[in-house]
C-alpha cells in the first residue's frame, strides 16, 4: 500500500529498550524453564559447596591444628575426618558444576537454533524494500556475531551472574555471623568498588553498541568486495578498496578500543582494591586476635571469604561487558524481526477450475490444467470465479521508490491475453520498475493495476506471482544442480517437463555438453557458466513455470544473435497463448510485438506496433534507424 513506510530506526547508540529485549529473550528461554531451574539449582550447589568448603577452615584451625601445636604425638584422626568431609563437599560442587554446564550448553544451542530460524523465517517475509536499504554484510552479521555474543551470554554470562549472586549472599551471612566488625570494613571497600564499576562499566555500554554497528559495516564492505572482486581488479581499485577498508577498520578499531579500554582498566583497579582489602582485613583481624576478640580459625576463614566476596565483583565487569554486548546483538536481531513483513491483504486466490455443462466455472479439488480466480465478495457473501487468462491493465500508474521522486508517470496500458507487449527506452527509463509493479514487489494505490479485471492488490501475492513467470534482469542461480535450478520455477516439475522447458529455451544443447549434464553442480550464482548460459537457464526456469503471463527483462541481452535467432523460435512457442512483457535493448527482439511502448523518463512517449512506430517517425524510428543510441 502506498504510504506504508519502513520504520526509520537510525543508527544504534545505546540500548533503547533493555527491558523489552530481556523480555523477548525470556520468551525463547521459557520452554526450558524447568531445565533452567535445574541449572539454577546446580549453580547454587556449586556456589554453596565453595562457601561451605571455606567454612571448614575455622574448625580445622580451632579444633584440629591450634590445640595440637607442640604435642609430641598428635591425634590426627579428627583432622583427617574433616578433610575427607571437605573433599566430599568439593566433589559435590565439581559434579554439579559439570552437570549444569552441560545442560546450559544444550539449552543455549536450542535457543539459538530457534532464534536463527525465526530470524530467517521473518527475513523471508520482508519486502524487497528492506533489502534495498540494508547491506548483505550487515544482515549477515546478525546471524554470525550477534548470535555468537548471545551464546556467550546465555551459556556463561547468566550462570556466572547467578553464581556470583549466591556466593556473595552466602558469604555475606557467614561473615556477619563470624565478625560483624570485619564485615562492615569489607562492605565499605565493596561500596567503593561498586561505585567504580558503575561509573566505568556504564560508560562502556554505549561503546559496545557502537562496536557492534561497526562490525556490521566492516562485514558489509568485505561482502561487497568479495562479490565485486572482478570489478575491483578490472579498475585496479585494489589500493582504493584497501584504503576504504582501512577507514572502516579504523572506526571499528576505535569503537573496539573505547569499548574495551573501560572494560579492561576496570579489572586491574578492582584487582588492586581487592588486594588492599585483603591486607586491611588481615591487619585488622590480626589486631583483633591479639586483643583476644577473635580466634585464629575465624581469621583464616575470613581472609578466604573476603576474596570470595570481592572476586565476583571483579568478574562482574567482564560479565557486564559480555551481557551488554549480547543484549546489543539481541536488540539488532529483534529489530530485524520487528521489521514489517510484506503486507498481503489479498483474498483473491488461484484455484483449479472446471466448467459445468451450462458453461459456469466451478472450483475443483484436483488438478484440471485450468485455473480461475476465486473472488469472495464480503458485501454480498458471494464467491465469483474468473478464468485465469492473463489480461493485464495499468490505469494512470504513477510510482516512485521514494515518496518525493516519481519514477513512473501516468502509465496506462493494456495487454490482452496472448499479446506480446514490449518496452523499449533508455537506461533508467523505468522498464524494470513496471515489471516490479506487476508482481507486487512494490505496491501502487488500489485499482491502478488489474489482472483479469481484478485489482491486483486484492490478489494474494503468492497466487499472483504463481501466475507470472519472470526472467529477472539480474540472473540469480543457486548452489545446486542445473536441474534443481530449473525446477525452481515449478517445484513439482517432472524431469521430462524440465527437459522440455530447457529445449524450449534452447538450453538443452549446452546443458548436455556440461560434464554431468542436468546433474552438473552450479556454484555461487553459476560462476562456472557463461553469462548467456545463465540467462538460458533463467528462461528455462520461467518456461517450466508454465504461467499465463511471462515477463522477460532483458532475458536475451547476453545471448549472441545466432543463438537468439534459434531461441526466438522456441520463445515463440513459449510465448504462444501467453501474455508476454518483453524488455529489451535489442530492437530486433521486439519487432514482432503486438504493441511497443517507448518509455522516456518514466513516461510512455510513443506506442503502437513496429510499422506504426516507424511510420510515426518519432523516437522509435530514430532508435531503430540508429539515429539515436538507446543508452
Ligand atoms: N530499488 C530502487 N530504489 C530506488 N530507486 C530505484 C530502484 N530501482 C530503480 N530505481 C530508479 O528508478 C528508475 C528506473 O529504473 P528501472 O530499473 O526501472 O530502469 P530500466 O528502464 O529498467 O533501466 P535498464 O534499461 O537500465 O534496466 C531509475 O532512475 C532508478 O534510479
Ligand atoms: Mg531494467
Amino acid at each position: 500500500m502506498q504510504g506504508r513506510r519502513m520504520k526509520n530506526r537510525g543508527p544504534v547508540q545505546k540500548p533503547k529498550n533493555l527491558k523489552g529485549t530481556v523480555r523477548r529473550l525470556y520468551v525463547y528461554l521459557k520452554p526450558y524453564r524447568f531445565r533452567l531451574l535445574l541449572v539454577v539449582i546446580g549453580v547454587m550447589l556449586t556456589s554453596l559447596a565453595s562457601v561451605t568448603g571455606t567454612a571448614f577452615l575455622r574448625p580445622i584451625f580451632n579444633n584440629h591444628i591450634v590445640p595440637l601445636i607442640g604435642q609430641k604425638s598428635p591425634d590426627l584422626s579428627g583432622f583427617i575426618r574433616l578433610l575427607i568431609l571437605l573433599a566430599c563437599v568439593y566433589a559435590v560442587g565439581i559434579l554439579s558444576n559439570f552437570l549444569y554446564s552441560r545442560q546450559m550448553v544444550r539449552i543455549t544451542a536450542n535457543v539459538l537454533d530457534r532464534i536463527r530460524t525465526d530470524l530467517f523465517r521473518h527475513m523471508e517475509t520482508l519486502p524487497i524494500r528492506y533489502f534495498d536499504t540494508h547491506t548483505n554484510g550487515d544482515l549477515m552479521s546478525r546471524y554470525t556475531n550477534d548470535i555468537d555474543s548471545l551464546r556467550e551470554m546465555i551459556s556463561r554470562g547468566i550462570p556466572q551472574l547467578i553464581s556470583s549472586l549466591i556466593t556473595v549472599t552466602g558469604v555475606f551471612f557467614v561473615m556477619v555471623f563470624m565478625s560483624p566488625l570485619l564485615t562492615i570494613m569489607i562492605l565499605s571497600m565493596l561500596g567503593l568498588m561498586i561505585l567504580i564499576v558503575r561509573v566505568i562499566g556504564g560508560k562502556s555500554g554505549k561503546f559496545f553498541m557502537e562496536r557492534q554497528k561497526q562490525i556490521g559495516s566492516v562485514n558489509g564492505f568485505i561482502e561487497e568486495m568479495i562479490t565485486g572482486q572482478k570489478v575491483v581488479k578490472v579498475f585496479c581499485h585494489e589500493e582504493q578498496s584497501i584504503a576504504d577498508f582501512e577507514a572502516l577498520n579504523t572506526k571499528l578499531c576505535q569503537a573496539d578500543t573505547s569499548a574495551n579500554i573501560f572494560a579492561n582498566i576496570l579489572m586491574p583497579i578492582i584487582g588492586n582494591l581487592s588486594h588492599m582489602n585483603y591486607a586491611l582485613t588481615a591487619a585488622a583481624g590480626g589486631a583483633l586476635v591479639i586483643a583476644g576478640l577473635l580466634d585464629i580459625g575465624t581469621i583464616a576463614s575470613f581472609l578466604q571469604y573476603s576474596r570470595t566476596f570481592t572476586q565476583p565483583i571483579t568478574q562482574s565487569s567482564q560479565q557486564i561487558n559480555s551481557i551488554l554486548l549480547a543484549l546489543a546483538g539481541a536488540e539488532r536481531i529483534f529489530e530485524m524481526m520487528d521489521e514489517d513483513s510484506e503486507v498481503d491483504e489479498g483474498y483473491v486466490s488461484l484455484v483449479n477450475a472446471s466448467t459445468d455443462a451450462d458453461g459456469a466455472i466451478r472450483e475443483s479439488d484436483t488438478y484440471t490444467g485450468r485455473w480461475a480466480w476465486r473472488h469472495p465478495h464480503s458485501a454480498t457473501g458471494d464467491v465469483t470465479y474468473t478464468p485465469l487468462e492473463g489480461d493485464v491493465r495499468f490505469y494512470d500508474v504513477t510510482f516512485g521508490y521514494n515518496e518525493n521522486k516519481a519514477v513512473l508517470h501516468d502509465i496506462s496500458l493494456y495487454a490482452k491475453p496472448g499479446q506480446k507487449i514490449a518496452f523499449v527506452g533508455a537506461t533508467g527509463a523505468g522498464k524494470t520498475t513496471i515489471s516490479n509493479l506487476i508482481n507486487r514487489f512494490y505496491d501502487v494505490p488500489d485499482g491502478k493495476i488489474r489482472y483479469d479485471g481484478i485489482n491486483i492488490n486484492k490478489i494474494r501475492k503468492a497466487d499472483l506471482r504463481r501466475s507470472l513467470a519472470m526472467v529477472l534482469q539480474d540472473t540469480q542461480l543457486f548452489t545446486g544442480t542445473v536441474r534443481d535450478n530449473i525446477r525452481y520455477g515449478k517445484l513439482d516439475a517432472t524431469d521430462e517437463e524440465i527437459v522440455r522447458a530447457a529445449k524450449l529455451a534452447n538450453a538443452h544443447g549446452f546443458i548436455m555438453r556440461l560434464p554431468d549434464g542436468y546433474d552438473t553442480m552450479l556454484t555461487t550464482n553459476g560462476a562456472n557458466l557463461s553469462q548467456g548460459q545463465r540467462q538460458l537457464l533463467a528462461i528455462a526456469r520461467a518456461a517450466v513455470a508454465n504461467a499465463p503471463v511471462l515477463i522477460l527483462d532483458e532475458a536475451t541481452s547476453s545471448i549472441d544473435t545466432h543463438t537468439e535467432k534459434q531461441i526466438e523460435r522456441g520463445m515463440d512457442k513459449l510465448m504462444h497463448g501467453r501474455t508476454t512483457f518483453v524488455i529489451a535493448h535489442r530492437l530486433s527482439t521486439v519487432r514482432n510485438a503486438d504493441a511497443i511502448m517507448v518509455l522516456e523518463q518514466g513516461r510512455i512517449i510513443e506506442r503502437g506496433d513496429h510499422s506504426d512506430l516507424i511510420a510515426q517517425h518519432g523516437k522509435y524510428y530514430e532508435l531503430y534507424t540508429g539515429a539515436l543510441e538507446l543508452s
